[in-house]
């Protein structure tokens, strides 16, 4: 792909354009071993060298990252008060990252952040029906009666009921722990859905979204690029 000098290093390192236009005018940026002061200067993404400073920059359209969220954490991508999911991504070379779709301060678990707003779109579009599949710990015990209340679909305040879900129960107690598989992603969506059978989410971890599984590998907080299988099934 071909792209104005300016644009490539404004999207792969810090500083805004013109920070890097100025810098280029000032003779900071080589390409393929030459010195270029011209910011509209077009250059080739895949095949070209950018120096800056002495320093490699490399190009990334698109980063794809999967991310442990821990607790006390929004899922936003900047906030001038609030620690954000996307701060936890120590060394990113875009700066147009996002979180796909939300997970609550209070929730844990897999949460995609990139810079492709296509694939956020095919995850999160309603029409496109993806599964989410979260574990819970609720208050109260689970029975069968809420595995069919999920099964035909909960009135969870809204003008129509939620989507039938799938309800698993790992352990039924005082506190039950479940599976909860859900193809909406409505504000609070498991958490009104519980209060809806008269139980509270004491803990919730999302564990997949359409093909994409958590790594358990990942303790919260932690995080690491896709690899080829899991973008290639994602796409
Ligand atoms: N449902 C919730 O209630 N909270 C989340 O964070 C995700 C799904």
């Amino acid at each position: 792909m071909k792209l104005r000098l300016d644009k490539y290093l404004s999207e792969s390192m810090p500083g805004t354009r013109s920070e890097v236009k100025k810098a280029v005018r000032k003779g900071m940026v080589q390409v393929n071993g030459h010195t270029v002061q011209k910011p509209e200067y077009h250059v080739d993404t895949e095949n070209d060298q950018v120096l800056f400073a002495g320093k490699r920059v490399v190009y990334a359209e698109y980063e794809y990252y999967m991310l442990n969220k821990p607790s006390g954490v929004i899922s936003a991508s900047t906030d001038p008060r609030e620690p954000c999911v996307v701060d936890l991504i120590t060394e990113p070379k875009r700066k147009d990252l996002f979180p796909v779709g939300r997970l609550d301060r209070d929730a844990e678990g897999l949460l995609l952040i990139t810079n492709d707003g296509g694939l956020a779109h095919r995850l999160l579009s309603p029409k496109k029906h993806v599964d989410k599949v979260y574990y819970a710990r609720v208050r109260g015990q689970a029975t069968q009666r809420d595995v069919e209340a999920f099964r035909q679909g909960v009135d969870i305040g809204e003008e129509k009921p939620a989507l039938p879900a799938g309800l698993h129960i790992l352990d039924s107690g005082e506190v039950s722990e479940v599976k909860v598989t859900v193809r909406e992603g409505k504000f609070h969506q498991v958490k009104r859905m519980f209060q809806a059978v008269g139980k509270e989410v004491l803990y919730l971890k999302r564990l997949q979204m359409g093909t994409l599984v958590l790594d358990e590998t990942l303790k919260p907080g932690e995080y690491r690029t896709l690899n080829r299988n899991e973008l290639d099934k994602l796409c």
